[in-house]
């Protein structure tokens, strides 16, 4: 059987590129792989957080997992500090990482901007994720595009500790979507939507009432034209709309497109809001009953011992290969 990995940050509030980028593909993988979903909170560290607001919202990362439907019985569920495996094995892959393939990394020098309190973790942190991936022995890792960059550098990394050291790690594969691998910001549709764009209107977060997505929806940036099509480079705005329709109701775009002929961009943004409530609101429901279960942390207890135990052993392999077992 297959294995997958994949992480979310707790970072912030998940958004629908989250959703479509990641956690849409993870679902129908629990039923053909043995699948590790993590909330990855160490990376979350590369940028000063208040502290109760990122275990709130790692809770929260969590209650998303279970109401979006993966499901703890099929999945590991787990977060990322539960398992010191990960920070130790991430120590032995820096040392076999160079720094100008970190320096290279476009997330370090878009969130880092040469600036010299920028965290030596920022630098890093691909890294730590190569081990949160490595120690899986993870054939498949779902993720949304922007990950493609770090997901090469992974592995490179498990090729060269192969070659140097032997045969430890499987080198993985990204899974990135064909439309939703990029879903771009409403306020700004040339950028990826992000958690941690300033304006609330660059996204819908899951947890957003209909009201709200509407009138996110209805203040998204198009163009000066009024015709409908997809362009995402020429029509960045109305492209990224016909995505997201897409995405959530699984009607093509081709179709979408000839749907639309005729009609006007204010039609399609509502029809898109719309297409969205339909999907996040039984998410919603779904999400409230989970955090009022009590179920979280049992949850993510079981998950963290189970990950301890499948990583525990490719640690081990690092350790005897490098000459410190
Ligand atoms: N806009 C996006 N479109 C498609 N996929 C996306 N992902 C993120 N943004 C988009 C995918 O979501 C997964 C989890 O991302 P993350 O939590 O590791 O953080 P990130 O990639 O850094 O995403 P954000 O939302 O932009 O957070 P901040 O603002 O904190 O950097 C990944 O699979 C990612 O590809």
């Amino acid at each position: 059987m297959k294995r997958v990995f994949s992480g979310i940050q707790p970072t912030g509030n998940i958004h629908l590129g989250n959703y479509i980028g990641a956690l849409k593909q993870f679902i129908p993988l629990q039923e053909e792989a043995e699948c590790f979903f993590c909330i990855v909170n160490l990376h979350a560290l590369t940028i000063p957080r208040d502290p109760e607001e990122l275990r709130q919202k790692t809770r929260k990362v969590a209650g998303l997992y279970l109401a979006v439907g993966l499901d703890p019985n099929k999945s590991t569920l787990f977060v990322q500090s539960h398992n010191p495996a990960h920070s130790e094995a991430a120590w032995l892959l820096q040392c076999v990482t160079r720094m100008g393939e970190l320096s290279r990394m476009t997330q370090y020098k878009d969130k880092g901007k040469g600036s010299d309190s920028a965290t030596a973790g920022l630098f890093s942190y691909p890294v730590l994720q190569a081990a949160d991936i490595l120690l899986y022995q993870t054939d498949i890792v779902p993720v949304g595009e922007d990950q493609k960059q770090h997901l090469e550098l992974s592995r490179d990394l498990a090729q060269r500790f192969n070659g140097q050291y032997g045969d430890v790690f499987k080198v993985p594969e990204p899974k990135i979507g064909k439309t939703g691998a990029r879903i771009m910001g409403l306020d700004h549709p040339e950028k990826k939507m992000s958690k941690s764009a300033d304006s609330e209107y660059n996204r819908i977060e899951l947890l957003d009432e209909p009201d709200k997505i509407v009138k996110k929806f209805k203040r998204a940036v198009t163009d000066s034209e009024n015709e409908i099509y997809y362009d995402p480079e020429n029509k960045p705005g109305v492209s990224n709309l016909l995505a997201i329709y897409s995405e959530m109701s699984g009607e093509s775009i081709e179709s979408l497109v000839n749907r639309y002929q005729g009609k006007g961009y204010g039609h399609l943004k509502l029809d898109t809001a719309e297409a969205v409530i339909q999907v996040l609101k039984p998410l919603q429901e779904r999400y409230e009953k989970v955090m009022e279960s009590g179920e979280v942390e049992r949850i993510l207890s079981e998950g963290g011992q189970r990950a301890r135990e499948v990583s525990y052993q490719t640690l081990l392999n690092m350790q005897q290969a490098m000459g410190l077992a």
